[in-house]
């Protein structure tokens, strides 16, 4: 396609076998970027379509990420864009129903892959970046800024990795941009801890159930009536990355969460709920 936002521009996504991951990378392909995945599972890699330069391995290793950069740069010549992106829920899972052993082996897994996992993702990337003067898109959440996203570990995951947006910024600025979308629930099949058993468990399982039950808006999607499949967040993914778009913000968050901000995660009853 020609004319796209981000005709020529390389980028690399991790997590992008599944849910926004995926459709970030299916979006930057139709805008006109070449597009490699970092993921660690196989099947939903496999499931990518040809083109996208697939990579396995897993964000908590500094040689997987390294190995992802090294892949994308030897097809593709050059890295334009990072993603960080790859994720795990805790399933609400609250300090008060959890043992203290089971928090410990939690917060290693939930803070290993949702923040380890950003910081070794940039280690990994920044030289690439600064070479072509490239972006970091991370996605972030409303657990970033607000509470009941999620429980404790979760939040606080979340709440690390605006942290590290800014000071990220900071630190490869004037150089490479670095800013991140902070997207509200959406029908994916984001998993839970291993360490709590949670690991076959997906919200799109639970928005199923809360359907079902006729719950009118399905869990953490607060107010908007559509809008809750991935592909329906990928808009500021594109704008962030988007040198002509948006050459000079940095460390700026784009909130994609249908206003949680302002209105909080349930449409009130029979108040202004429009
Ligand atoms: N789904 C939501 O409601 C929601 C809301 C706000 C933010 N987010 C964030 O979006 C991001 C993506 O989650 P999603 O909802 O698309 O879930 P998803 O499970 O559909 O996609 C996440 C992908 O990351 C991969 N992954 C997980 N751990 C990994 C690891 N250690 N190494 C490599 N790959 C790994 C998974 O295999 C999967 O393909 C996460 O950071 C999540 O916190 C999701």
């Amino acid at each position: 396609m020609t004319g796209g936002w981000l005709e020529g521009e390389v980028a690399l996504v991790t997590g992008g076998g599944s849910g926004i991951g995926r459709a970030v990378a299916l979006r930057y392909l139709a805008e006109g970027a070449s597009v490699a995945v970092l993921d660690r599972d196989a099947e939903q890699l496999d499931g990518l379509p040809e083109g996208v330069l697939a990579v396995r391995g897993d964000v908590r290793s500094p040689d997987d990420l390294h190995h992802a950069v090294a892949a994308t740069v030897e097809r593709f010549g050059k890295l334009d864009v990072l993603v960080p992106n790859a994720g795990i829920w805790d399933y609400h899972r609250s300090v008060t129903r959890l043992t203290g052993k089971e928090l410990s082996e939690a917060f290693d897994e939930v803070f290993g892959i949702n923040v380890k996992g950003y910081v070794l993702a940039v280690e990994a990337a920044w030289r690439e970046l600064v070479a072509t003067r490239g972006s970091i898109v991370m996605t972030l959440s409303n657990a970033s800024f607000h509470t009941d996203g999620g429980g404790s570990l979760y939040t606080a995951s979340k709440h690390a990795c605006l942290g590290l947006l800014r000071q990220f910024a900071y630190e490869l600025a004037p150089r490479v941009r670095v800013n991140g979308v902070a997207t509200g629930g959406m029908r994916t099949r984001l998993r839970g801890p291993e360490s709590l058993g949670l690991q076959d468990r997906t919200l799109a399982a639970s928005f199923a159930r809360n359907e079902a039950s006729g719950d009118r808006q399905p869990p953490l999607i607060p107010l908007y009536d559509s809008g809750v499949e991935p592909e329906d967040f990928t808009g500021p993914y594109v704008l962030l990355a988007s040198r002509a778009n948006s050459g000079t913000v940095t460390g700026a968050v784009i909130p994609a969460d249908g206003g949680i901000a302002v209105r909080g995660f349930r449409t009130p009853a029979g108040g202004a709920g429009l």
